[in-house]
């Protein structure tokens, strides 16, 4: 089977225009998550699709979905956690009390903050998914990357060639995603912010997915400003 993960738990505090988190600012008339719902409810091939909300919006949520008529059997709301992978654990236990385990049932997970996803990018993450167990959607770096541990000097300039910049969707079969999670200390476990990360950690090979620049994360409010041009303008009824 094939589920979708749409994580929407965090409260966007990089964000300091609004009292709602991110994911409900309106662009074009419909809140950002919205937009990322109905990219995922145009793929077929998704049996079911989570959204991953924080507990405290998950009724504003669920009143949306009625709203913009989306309310579906395919569609389903669960409890966020305190940092993303714990979102993204808690949306598998939910898959796991309503549908059978199976050894190749994959997920496909998505910041609910990057709307502009494409039926492309979905489409080439289950068939890497499926092929390679673990994938990650990139776009090759188009800065120059520089490290500083210190934060005051360069320590390394790595080859632009070699560089990306990670987007999402990041997916997996959520038997091997749960195998190498349960491995990790409680330390690691803390650290590991990136699901791709822990199969970095556990030597597991993630495969490359051809992402797009328009696939934009709304983390700011210059990045908002942006989606809404991307949109052609605000429109708020
Ligand atoms: N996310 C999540 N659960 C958390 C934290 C974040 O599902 N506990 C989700 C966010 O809702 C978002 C995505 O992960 O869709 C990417 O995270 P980010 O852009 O950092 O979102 P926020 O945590 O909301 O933003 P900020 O860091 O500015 O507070």
């Amino acid at each position: 089977m094939i589920f979708a993960a749409i994580l929407a738990g965090g409260v966007g505090s990089r964000m300091s225009i609004s009292d709602v988190p991110k994911q409900f600012l309106p662009l074009s008339k419909k809140p950002i998550v919205i937009h990322t719902i109905e990219k995922f409810m145009m793929c077929e091939r998704f049996d079911a699709i989570y959204i991953g909300m924080h507990p405290d919006w998950i009724s504003y949520m669920e009143d949306l979905l009625e709203k913009f008529s989306l309310k579906d059997k395919r569609i389903h709301v669960a409890a966020g956690g305190t940092d993303r992978n714990s979102t993204l654990f808690n949306v598998i236990k939910e898959i796991e009390n309503d549908y059978e385990e199976a050894e190749d049932n994959i997920i496909v997970t998505h910041d609910a903050v990057r709307p502009f996803i494409t039926q492309r990018i979905i489409n080439e993450n289950i068939d890497t998914a499926e092929k390679y167990g673990a994938c990650n959607t990139v776009v090759s770096a188009i800065d120059t990357i520089v490290s500083s541990k210190t934060g005051e000097f360069i320590d390394e300039i790595p080859d632009r060639r070699y560089m990306y910049q990670g987007q999402t969707p990041q997916s997996f079969k959520i038997s091997l995603l749960k195998r190498l999670y349960n491995d990790l200390t409680k330390e690691e476990k803390l650290i590991l912010t990136d699901a791709c990360k822990i199969c970095i950690v556990r030597d597991t090979p993630v495969k490359l997915v051809q992402g797009e620049t328009s696939n934009l994360k709304i983390t700011t409010v210059s990045d908002y400003k942006i989606a809404q041009a991307m949109l052609g303008g605000i429109e708020i009824d």
